[in-house]
């Protein structure tokens, strides 16, 4: 695992989707990697679609990388896919060195890469998506969030993570005219000090029945590290997801759409839409310093 993935609590970050515009990029995507070593004060995650990592070190391709496919589900909701080539998560207190970082990367990519995606990120309150909600609650905790997060031992990409991204685009103004109780109801948990609802108090479709799942007895579980954004023309989360399997995220996708077992959707997807989706793979610490 790379050691970004882990540091919890700094306030700006900021998301970075590359797309090769090149037929042999490999020796923008190695620099890429060195260059991200080498910046100091900055946390950095860097990932790799399948095509990209394919083109790196192709004996070492996790089995079930894939890119991310446009899905659809009912009342005609969809996840769009915006699949791009490598995508970086850097984050740090300090909004001159994110700065900084991010126009190295413009600069290096210029004339190879093309930037579909550059998202800043804040941390809102103490840690709350920006409907006012604790976000991160029912994460893993601790020597947890490996078994989550990491590529078990023994399969390719090993102490790797499969990750996920997706830009979600509120409307807080539909959302925040929901009653407390309602959005209580909707997202699963209590709003001001994050309490999961109990038996028959927890909807079907809330945020949370739609995405605490078990399938053939085993949990679920992920690792979330996503942020808010927001500015003069849109807000929402940056949803960043490391996972041991993307199956996890996959069934998690498709039961918020609906998809499983005829239900309904998640009532989340009323107040906010998913306007990118895309999947990556970190490498380990140690694999990424190979390539160097
Ligand atoms: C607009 C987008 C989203 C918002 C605002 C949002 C917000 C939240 C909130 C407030 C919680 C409850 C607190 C917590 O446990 O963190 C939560 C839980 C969770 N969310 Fe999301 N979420 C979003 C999208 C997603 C997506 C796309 C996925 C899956 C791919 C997902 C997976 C989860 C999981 C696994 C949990 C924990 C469930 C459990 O208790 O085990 N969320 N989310």
């Amino acid at each position: 695992m790379q050691k970004g993935t882990l540091k919890e609590g700094n306030k700006h970050c900021v998301f970075i989707e590359l797309k090769s515009i090149t037929s042999n990029p490999i020796a923008t995507f190695t620099q890429l990697v060195k260059n991200t070593q080498e910046i100091h004060n900055v946390e950095i995650v860097i990932a790799f679609s399948k095509a990209a990592w394919n083109t790196i070190n192709p004996d070492w391709t996790p089995e079930k990388l894939k890119d991310f496919e446009t899905l659809t589900g009912k009342k005609g909701y969809s996840m769009p896919s915006t699949q791009a080539d490598i995508m970086l998560w850097a984050h740090t207190n300090s909004k001159s060195d994110l700065f900084d970082f991010t126009e190295s990367i413009k600069s290096l990519s210029e004339g190879t890469m093309e930037v579909l995606m550059n998202q800043e990120g804040f941390i809102y309150k103490d840690s709350r998506d920006l409907t006012g909600f604790v976000d991160g609650t029912g994460n893993p905790k601790e020597e947890k969030i490996i078994d989550a997060a990491c590529i078990p031992q023994g399969e390719k990409g090993s102490g790797g993570s499969y990750v996920f991204t997706q830009k979600w685009n509120h409307n807080l103004k539909k959302f925040n005219q929901e009653s407390i109780h309602t959005q209580e109801k909707i997202i699963g948990r209590t709003k001001v000090d994050s309490i999961e609802l109990e038996g028959d108090a927890m909807p079907k479709d809330s945020h949370v029945s739609k995405t605490d799942l078990k399938i053939s007895g085993e949990a679920m579980k992920i690792y979330r590290r996503s942020y808010p954004f927001a500015n003069q023309h849109e807000n929402g989360l940056y949803f960043l997801a490391f996972a041991c399997d993307p199956i996890r995220i996959d069934v998690q996708l498709e039961s918020m759409l609906g998809n499983l077992e005829n239900e309904t959707p998640d009532r989340l997807m009323e107040f906010s839409t998913p306007v990118s989706g895309a999947y990556y793979f970190a490498p380990s610490f140690e694999d990424l310093n190979k390539l160097l």
